[in-house]
């Protein structure tokens, strides 16, 4: 959405900060992975909710059949309310509690992505308990590094998430003794907003490794889910809107091997719906500091933490003015020196009561915003195209 597509006029009378998000954008981008998906039939999409589950967002998505990856109960529920079927609904999560469990034992969700052996066993309990078998996928810490921020690679030996590969056999032997699980297949995640696809060929060659390892122990193979982390351009959010997704799926066509007929899962999240969501705020004052010149607006790090928490750079544009450039530190009202947007930003002249957006913040904007400062949790709007 450029910049003059924005309804201003609209904006003026709503409450900032708010979020709003272009509908035929999301559109577009569930159709081009829909495209992918009919040339490889043997993949499968599962949508992760955590980058946004505002309720609107989430039926657009369970609208085009495809599955989602939960986190939470919270996150399972919302996925069947926004009419997701259960059969489509995958769970993972380092700490599942034993009521999220039962409500998506309850809910008969197609699988657990287990992260420990010890996890393992409290489902079986708790299946058995309810006279039911869980599906598990085994979540396997691959040990790979990916080229992102430090705080958002997952697939490390040193980060908290999965079993560790050298003891796939182990956990898996349980995984067939155990009465009450029933295993389906390996998952991996190595890490969000990863650009360079080198990354996700030292996961397929894990994978592979793997792979063989099971079928030389006469072990079942199952599913295999690569998790999500295809990054988008945050750059240029007007020149390229969509995030790469066919060189992505290519890249796991290429080079994964597995055996004939083998379902491949994905579960991206941040790049079916961060570029189709821009935080709208006023400007509230400009201020001149000794060395630079504040534009002060009413949205911060309550409403998007990306910025203060991983450093992340979103584009800011002024959408009231068309004034020649001036330089800015964009910052917001909370009492935090790290509320800040972006630093010495070049864009168009901001006066008192301008709106600006902060793009590409439709996944893990609304979806990690608090209530810091006593803010409101902000609302959001939608265009409708
Ligand atoms: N699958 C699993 C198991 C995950 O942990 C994640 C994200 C995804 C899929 C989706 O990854 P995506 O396609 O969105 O990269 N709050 C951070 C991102 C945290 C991602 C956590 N896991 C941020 O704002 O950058």
């Amino acid at each position: 959405m450029l910049k003059g597509d924005f309804p201003v006029e609209r904006f003026a009378g709503l409450r900032t900060p708010f979020y709003y998000y272009d509908l035929p954008l999301l559109r577009r981008t569930l159709d081009l992975v829909q495209a992918q998906l009919d040339r490889n039939p043997e993949f499968r999409v599962h949508y992760a909710v955590k980058a946004n589950y505002n309720s609107r967002i989430l039926a657009e998505i369970a609208s085009r059949g495809f599955g989602a990856d939960c986190v939470s109960g919270g996150e399972v529920q919302a996925a069947l309310d926004a009419g997701f079927p259960a059969e489509g609904i995958v769970f993972a999560g380092v700490g599942k509690s034993d009521e999220e469990i039962r409500l998506a034992l309850q809910a008969g969700i197609s699988r657990f992505n287990v992260e420990s052996a010890a996890e393992l066993e409290i489902i079986d309990a708790l299946a058995g308990e309810m006279g039911k078998v869980a599906p598990v996928a085994l979540r396997i810490n691959p040990d790979i590094g990916a080229h992102t921020h430090a705080g958002i690679t997952t697939g490390l030996a040193e980060n908290k998430f999965g079993i560790n590969y050298e003891q796939l056999d182990e956990v898996m032997d349980l995984a067939l003794r155990l009465q009450h699980v029933q295993y389906v297949g390996m998952h991996f995640h190595i890490g969000s907003q990863i650009l360079d696809m080198s990354d996700f060929v030292a996961l397929c060659n894990r994978v592979n490794e793997l792979v063989v390892r099971l079928q030389r122990g006469g072990r079942p193979v199952g599913d295999i889910n690569v998790g999500g982390g295809l990054g988008i351009n945050y750059q240029h959010p007007n020149h390229l809107p969509i995030a790469d997704f066919e060189g992505w799926f290519d890249t796991f066509r290429k080079h994964l091997k597995l055996p004939q007929g083998t379902i491949v899962h994905f579960e991206p999240g941040r790049s079916i719906v961060a570029p189709c969501g821009s935080l709208i705020c006023r400007v509230l004052y400009v201020k001149q500091g000794t060395h630079k010149q504040f534009a002060i607006i009413d949205g911060s790090m309550t409403e998007l933490v990306r910025p203060a928490m991983y450093r992340a750079y979103h584009r800011v544009e002024n959408l009231s003015s068309s004034e020649p450039e001036e330089i800015y530190d964009v910052v917001g009202p909370v009492c935090e020196s790290s509320d800040v947007f972006v630093k010495e930003f070049s864009m168009d002249k901001c006066h008192r009561g301008d709106f600006v957006a902060i793009r590409s913040a439709g996944a893990y904007g609304e979806a990690m915003a608090s209530r810091y400062n006593l803010h409101r949790i902000p609302d959001a709007y939608f265009f409708e195209g």
